[in-house]
């Protein structure tokens, strides 16, 4: 990709801090990301893979995913099945693309996405879930939240927007809250997508000099530059508290997003059984990349 030579104009945003990783200066405003942050980008945090997933292989499996996941589009609008997915993850973990790839070819009247922005006063005035609650699907539907509820276990913990009583109380009441939604038929996946430090910095990177991308970047994402431990520490408490055999997490690897999107899809057609099934076009998870619970990542 060209070099841009001058930096966008980004209203608003405010300036990044430099910041210093191990020992390396990274400046969000420089429009060469740095090269010793670039060899450490694709296997930070452990990633298991030095190469993307090649296009043609993601390509045809995608398309031959996304044909399963309009059969199971039938399937529940044929049955008033009710589909949950939620995707958590670290800021640019690449919720928004697994959401968009899993949706692309479903009818929008019955697989919609939340996004919902910052609450209102009157939002905060409320019972904690309940914004989210007028979200859930009616009979037939997929709704796929692009983040949830966990928004008090990351970021207002880690950011300050609640108190650490609220972090703590909220954990607790999530379990109660799903526990209710399951018992009422809904089927509940909640997606949790982890990246490294060092890609999370790549992608902000690439979203402050890419004209198309810069709408992803928010102040947010300045502070959590910073914040990384502190985001990961919130990661685990809730991955600990609010996982069972019930409502559990799935935790993917998701510094190739080739592969997250894909093992993504597979997962949510994993949880259904529909006529024309194709378990061969599904193919198996690849382990390496997708697990289930707060070990996985340990
Ligand atoms: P995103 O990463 O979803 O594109 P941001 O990085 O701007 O958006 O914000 C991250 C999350 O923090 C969003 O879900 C946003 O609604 C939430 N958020 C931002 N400010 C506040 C606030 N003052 N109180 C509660 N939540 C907030
Ligand atoms: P279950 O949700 O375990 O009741 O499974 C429903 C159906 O999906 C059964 O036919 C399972 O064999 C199948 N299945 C479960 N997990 C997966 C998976 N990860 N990939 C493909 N099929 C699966
Ligand atoms: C993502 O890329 O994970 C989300 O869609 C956006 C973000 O994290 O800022």
């Amino acid at each position: 990709k060209e070099v841009q030579a001058t930096l966008l104009e980004a209203p608003g945003l405010g300036d990044a801090p430099a910041i210093d990783v191990d020992g390396i200066r990274f400046d969000l405003d420089e429009p060469v990301f740095p090269a010793a942050l670039e060899a450490r980008c694709f296997t930070s945090d452990g990633f298991p893979y030095e190469k993307r997933l090649p296009s043609d292989d993601y390509e045809a499996t995608l398309h031959a995913l996304q044909v399963e996941l309009v059969k199971l589009q039938r399937h529940m609008t044929g049955t008033g099945a009710r589909l949950v997915a939620l995707y958590e993850g670290r800021d640019a973990a690449g919720k928004g693309g697994a959401i968009e790839t899993t949706r692309a070819y479903l009818n929008p009247r019955n697989a919609r996405i939340v996004a919902l922005p910052k609450p209102t006063d009157a939002e905060r005035g409320q019972w904690y879930f309940q914004r989210y609650a007028v979200q859930l699907p009616s009979a037939g539907e997929f709704v796929l939240f692009d983040r949830s509820w966990y928004n008090r276990a990351g970021v207002e913990r880690v950011m300050g927007f609640c108190t650490e009583a609220q972090a703590e109380a909220f954990l607790k009441a999530a379990t109660e809250f799903e526990d209710m939604l399951v018992d009422d038929g809904i089927v509940l996946v909640k997606f949790f997508l982890e990246i490294g430090r060092e890609m999370q910095l790549k992608r902000f990177h690439e979203r402050r000099h890419d004209p198309l991308k810069i709408w992803k970047l928010s102040p947010i994402d300045f502070k959590a530059m910073s914040r990384f431990d502190d985001y990961t520490a919130a990661r685990d408490r809730m991955l600990e508290t609010t996982h069972s055999a019930k409502m559990p997490w799935t935790v993917i690897r998701a510094n190739d997003k080739r592969r997250a999107r894909l093992e993504a899809i597979r997962h949510v057609l994993g949880r259904f059984d529909y006529p024309g099934k194709d378990p061969a076009a599904i193919g198996v998870p690849d382990k390496k990349i997708i697990g289930s619970g707060p070990d996985f990542l340990k």
